[in-house]
């Protein structure tokens, strides 16, 4: 893993108020329960910023390329800021960050992504960052996701994919979050088996080890459930987290 020095952490943790989302693998909710933690901020007149720093897989729209992570954050959060800001890496391959900006021949600097979080909150904006992937998803050759959280440093809630496997996910992410020196701030549970085995006992394990979750969501079947009934069900999540 690259080293990065003392004081290029010291000042890339100075300001920023706000969460990290990080999930136990791709698919397994940050976009679901990042839009209805936003939902549920703006239901409560509470205002925030968002960010999708890297997203790789977009569509070509007269304004440019667009990721639709990065649209569903604007539009859950109201957002008027410049797209560029909020997803100032966007990339066309659906691949592996890394791969998809060698494609694009870009080069993903955590710098950057810190310095539009700053013009995303300059007015004192709480902010709320989806990551891509799991934890250590790579954005290039030696540096990964937890490069950009770590330029951030904001304390990051893990979503954790409740399905057969999430225990060992959720530790291996919950000690590299430590052992990077971030604040794991909590998780939340999002139902991806609907008929998973022994779902509570392991919800319960989990929450030994982790922490009460700040929420559980179910699986809604294809089509039904609201956007807004997930926000409401995130509410109680948004109001703690935001305090945070
Ligand atoms: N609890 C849920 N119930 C129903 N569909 C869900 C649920 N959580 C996620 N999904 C769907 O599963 C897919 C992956 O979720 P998403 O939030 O995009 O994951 P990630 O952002 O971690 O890649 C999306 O199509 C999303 O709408
Ligand atoms: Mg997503």
């Amino acid at each position: 893993m690259k080293a990065r020095g003392d004081a290029s952490l010291s000042t890339s943790r100075s300001t920023l108020r706000g969460l990290f989302v990080a999930g136990t693998d791709t698919g397994v909710g940050k976009t679901w329960v990042s839009t209805g933690l936003a939902l549920a901020a703006r239901a409560e007149g509470r205002g925030l910023a968002v960010m999708k720093p890297v997203a790789a897989g977009a569509d070509a729209t007269p304004d440019g390329l667009r990721n639709e992570d990065a649209v569903d954050l604007i539009e859950a959060a109201a957002s008027d800021a410049r797209y560029e800001d909020v997803n100032p890496y966007c990339l066309s391959s659906p691949m592996s960050p890394h791969l998809a900006a060698a494609e694009a021949g870009v080069c993903i600097d955590p710098a950057v992504i810190r310095s539009a979080a700053g013009r995303l909150t300059a007015a004192g904006e709480w902010l709320l960052v989806e990551g891509a992937g799991g934890w250590r998803a790579p954005i290039s050759d030696l540096e990964t996701m937890a490069d950009v959280a770590r330029a951030l440093g904001l304390p990051v809630l893990l979503v954790v994919g409740l399905r057969l496997g999430c225990l060992n996910h959720t530790l291996l992410t919950c000690e590299a979050i430590e052992r990077d020196g971030l604040t794991f701030a909590g998780w939340i549970g999002n139902v991806l088996e609907p008929d998973m085995r022994a779902l509570e006992a392991n919800v319960a394990w989990l929450a030994k080890r982790c922490g009460e979750p700040f929420a559980l969501l179910p699986r809604e079947a294809p089509g039904a459930g609201s956007a807004s009934a997930r926000a409401a069900s995130l509410a109680s999540a948004s109001r703690r987290l935001m305090q945070l």
